[in-house]
């Protein structure tokens, strides 16, 4: 195995990095891969396990639950409620936070933010889907039952945050705020080994990702920058392309690795766009920006807008620098 840097080294290796490392950041990071390894290999063979489609429930977003949404909401949550490091978890599945009641979880000093399934509309199709999570440490006392406080803090105090992507191959790409890690899943040793160290996105590209349907709802700003792209000018090596896969963690970790913006804005029919601050923005833009990236909402930086709600949405832009500043000169 010469050469070869698995995560569990990498996550205990680097840990001094951590102010307050005690060893319970590492143990927490390693619930969570355990728990998405577990997913990855439902996801893997989804098709012949009589797991694909939807179930008869809606989440408090009153959308439709796949069965694999379900699924991986309960591996996190069992791994995480088992760890004993984390005092309570939020998820996109579950209508309210939930804080662990038993003396060792209140005694944790972690909260976990997590998306179980990004992409859920692509699960059937054999298109990419993710995990996203975000790790805070808690602002109640340890050894009480963790608070709403605990779970609405806004993005700048995250701790770590990161997304699995299971693609062609599996890769989780994480940071504790010290530069972006990849790593992909070896699956004949089940291990996640380093294989992209120091992620950085590029500094501009040609990719643009966007629900090109929803533009009629979108504003001036927004149209004015999709057409831009589509101009030709080869000094700036436009026309760009078109990417969007409808899997955030996939259209975010493609940009990240080849540069591009990826936008999901506010329209006239959802004022706040989309996709949640706290369990899918706050995390990315937390790596875009590790990553030498923006995340903007289109007026300040997506960590510095202070969350009300626990399932509250947020305008989304992200992606390679110089390619969201000029997207946001348009705003001004
Ligand atoms: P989820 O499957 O967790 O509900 O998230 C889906 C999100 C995100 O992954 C994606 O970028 C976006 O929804 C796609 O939305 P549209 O279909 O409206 O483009
Ligand atoms: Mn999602
Ligand atoms: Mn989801």
């Amino acid at each position: 195995m010469s050469g070869v840097k698995m995560l569990s080294e990498f996550i205990t290796e680097t840990q001094d990095d951590f102010p307050f490392a005690t060893g319970e950041l590492t143990r927490l990071l390693n619930d969570i891969v355990i728990a998405s390894k577990i997913v990855n290999r439902e996801v893997n063979k989804a098709g012949l396990a009589d797991i694909l489609g939807a179930t008869t429930q809606e989440n408090i977003q009153g959308e439709t639950q796949q069965k694999l949404d379900v699924f991986a909401d309960e591996q996190f949550i069992a791994a995480l409620k088992n760890g004993g490091e984390a005092c309570g978890i939020a998820s996109e599945e579950v209508d309210e936070y939930l804080s662990f009641d038993s003396p060792r979880s209140q005694n944790g000093k972690y909260i976990v933010a997590f998306d179980p399934l990004d992409g859920s509309s692509n699960i059937d199709v054999n298109v990419s889907i993710g995990t996203i999570f975000s790790i805070y440490r808690r602002v109640s006392e340890v050894g009480t039952l963790a608070t709403e406080a605990d779970y609405l803090q806004k993005g700048d105090h995250q701790v770590a945050a990161g997304y699995v992507i299971y693609g062609s191959s599996t890769m989780l790409v994480y940071t504790t705020g010290n530069g972006v890690n990849g790593f992909t899943l070896d699956p004949t040793i089940g291990e996640f080994c380093l294989s992209h160290p120091n992620l950085t996105i590029p500094k501009t590209g040609k990719i643009y990702s966007i629900n090109e349907g929803n533009l009629a709802y979108c504003s001036a700003a927004v149209n004015n920058y999709i057409n831009y792209c589509k101009e030709i000018d080869a000094s700036t090596n436009r026309p760009y392309s078109a990417r969007y896969i409808g899997s955030m963690v996939a259209d975010l970790h493609r940009n990240m690795i080849k540069g591009g913006i990826f936008i999901y804005p506010e329209t006239t029919n959802a004022p706040k766009g989309k996709l949640r601050l706290q369990y899918e923005c706050n995390p990315m833009a937390f790596l875009m920006e590790q990553a030498g990236g923006i995340a903007s909402t289109g007026r300040k930086r997506i960590m510095e807008v202070e969350p009300t709600e626990l399932h509250q949405r947020v305008p989304t832009i992200m992606g390679s620098k110089e390619m969201v500043e000029k997207l946001l000169s348009f705003y001004k």
